[in-house]
């Protein structure tokens, strides 16, 4: 598993107030600057599949504020790993490169996304054999460096 992979984890937030309140700080509780936030929500993303993409630049966290959903991970090898996203204090930490699918989301799902970037489409690889070629190329000159 290369480094990008073994940085996935899922994060855990205690909740204030007997409950029902969570914090998250930018760089304390999530290892970057929060530049951006989006949501992706609604009854439309039933039985979708969103992401299967990687990123050259950007890294995300995401959690299920309300209802469910998984995150497929595929390394270069196709080595899959699959997370659940079911409580708002959960959520799963990306780094940049790493191939995502979001899906299996529940009618009441509401996924946020943070993330130390702003939206740029050109750093974004939607092709998976493009992306492979990529991840391959870090990480032999990652080895041989
Ligand atoms: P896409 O990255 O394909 O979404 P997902 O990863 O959830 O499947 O983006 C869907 C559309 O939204 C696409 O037209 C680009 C646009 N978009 C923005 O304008 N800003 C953003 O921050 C994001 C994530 C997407």
């Amino acid at each position: 598993m290369n480094k990008y992979y073994s940085a996935v984890r899922m994060l855990s937030f205690p909740e204030f107030n007997n409950g029902g309140f969570i914090e998250v700080e930018g760089l304390r509780d999530i290892p970057f600057e929060i530049k951006r936030i989006f949501y992706i929500f609604g009854k439309g993303n039933v039985g979708s599949v969103r992401g299967k993409h990687s990123n050259r630049k950007s890294e995300f966290v995401l959690f299920n504020v309300n209802g469910k959903s998984k995150v497929k991970t595929i390394d270069e090898d196709d080595n899959e790993v699959v997370y659940e996203l079911n409580k708002p204090n959960q959520a799963i930490y990306l780094p940049k490169m790493v191939w995502k699918e979001m899906y299996d989301f529940s009618e009441d799902s509401v996924l946020m996304v943070l993330t130390n970037e702003y939206y740029d489409p050109d750093e974004y690889i939607r092709d998976f054999e493009e992306f492979r070629v990529e991840m391959k190329k870090m990480v032999m000159e990652e080895e041989n460096s």
